[in-house]
């Protein structure tokens, strides 16, 4: 079955929940906060259009893509303060048609009473208007020239499928036993994943490139890498091969099948910065104008939990359904999950007490031709 049709963060607010398990994101989407209003500054300036439209690419549940839409409607209203008649605002959630868009939805009521009453009963609330839109960024989702604003946080280094040339003429994996490139991978492993990276990213920004308007502003925040020839790193590379290393110990205990774990791959990529401006310079409608690299600090706010944990769990509300579906396991499974995602944590926490690993965050602010 194809990706796009089983992935999606955990919904709902449970304790495995991805509203709940979201923090790094969201303290990403808070670091740039001052990057997106001064984006969305240039914009006005450059085009006061009377209706905006914004479109946010992989939403998810929306806990981090709220605050943001408010921030964007607060930065237009200071700048539209004086105008007779102030811009009303368009609003696509995106994200794949499995993604739990009913919490974005029941959510709404109190994010429009927040607004109402933070302006002290003015009456000048402004007119947002949101909808949803389901479907894969790597294609079309949104009318011709309808976005002046899009963005995107942490949705952009999901690839649309497991890259093909993971497996050779007889569909076995060239990656055996690895969820992602690591140091034991082939040379073809990471060709691979780069011509599935360059594929999709074109792919987005052509598609991007149709519905917005000249001069829109594209943000984009995405998990990459800083070398250009190594891989393997102590960032990203390094939490799939814990994971690796989890799954497998629960496969020497019989709770997962070994032949299964052989062919478990993530359509996952870290692109490097030369990677991303290439693939912008050749896709043609763009300029790359800002391109930013941060190291978020540790987050465990969580009192009484381990970074590790609270990794494991970020983790899991990103991964248990892909786990889930390969390896068949069942609602009555949970504790399987349970295991393995404290054996992860246990061995982050493991690992960061030898040397930190920390993941690289990428910003980018892209202009439309
Ligand atoms: C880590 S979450 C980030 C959610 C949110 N932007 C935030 O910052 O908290 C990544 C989101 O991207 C979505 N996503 C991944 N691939 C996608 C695709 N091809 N099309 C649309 N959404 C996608 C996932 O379903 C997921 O909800």
């Amino acid at each position: 079955m194809a990706v796009e049709n089983i992935f999606h963060m955990n919904g709902g607010s449970g304790s495995t929940s991805y509203t709940n398990n979201s923090t790094f994101q969201m303290q990403a989407s808070d670091m740039v906060k001052r990057i997106i209003v001064e984006t969305i500054a240039q914009l006005y300036h450059e085009a006061f259009p009377k209706t905006i439209g914004l479109a946010d690419m992989g939403c998810s549940s929306g806990k981090n893509s709220l605050p943001v839409i408010k921030t964007i409607v607060e930065s237009v209203e200071k700048m539209a303060r004086l105008s007779a008649e102030p811009p009303e605002f368009c609003v696509y959630l995106n994200d794949l048609p499995s993604n739990d868009f009913n919490s974005i939805f029941k959510a709404l009521p109190d994010f429009f009473r927040q607004l109402v009453k933070e302006r002290n009963g003015t009456g000048r609330c402004p007119a947002i208007f949101i909808a949803a839109c389901a479907g894969s960024f790597y294609g079309r989702l949104l009318p011709k020239n309808s976005v002046h604003f899009a963005y995107s946080c942490y949705g952009l280094h999901w690839l649309s499928k497991v890259p093909p040339g993971l497996y050779n003429e007889k569909g076995e994996s060239v990656n055996k036993g690895n969820l992602y490139i690591s140091e034991s991978s082939p040379p073809a492993v990471s060709l691979a994943y780069f011509a599935q990276f360059q594929d999709d990213f074109s792919l987005f920004l052509q598609s991007r490139s149709k519905e917005m308007v000249c001069r829109g502003r594209m943000l984009l925040i995405l998990l990459g890498r800083v070398g250009q020839d190594n891989h393997v790193d102590r960032g990203n590379s390094f939490y799939w091969e814990l994971l690796s290393r989890s799954l497998a110990i629960l496969a020497s205990q019989g709770k997962i099948k070994k032949e299964k774990l052989n062919c478990y791959h993530a359509h996952f990529y870290a692109p490097s910065k030369w990677e991303i401006e290439d693939q912008v310079r050749r896709e043609g409608s763009f300029f790359l104008d800002r391109f930013e690299m941060y190291q978020p600090e540790k987050t465990c706010d969580d009192i009484g939990k381990s970074y590790g944990s609270v990794v494991a769990m970020t983790v899991r509300a990103a991964q248990e359904v892909m786990i889930r579906h390969h390896f068949g396991l069942e609602e009555d499974d949970d504790g399987v999950l349970d295991t393995m995602f404290e054996i992860y944590g246990n061995m982050i926490d493991e690992e960061m007490a030898k040397e930190e690993i920390k993941p690289f965050t990428f910003l980018l602010v892209l202009r439309k031709l």
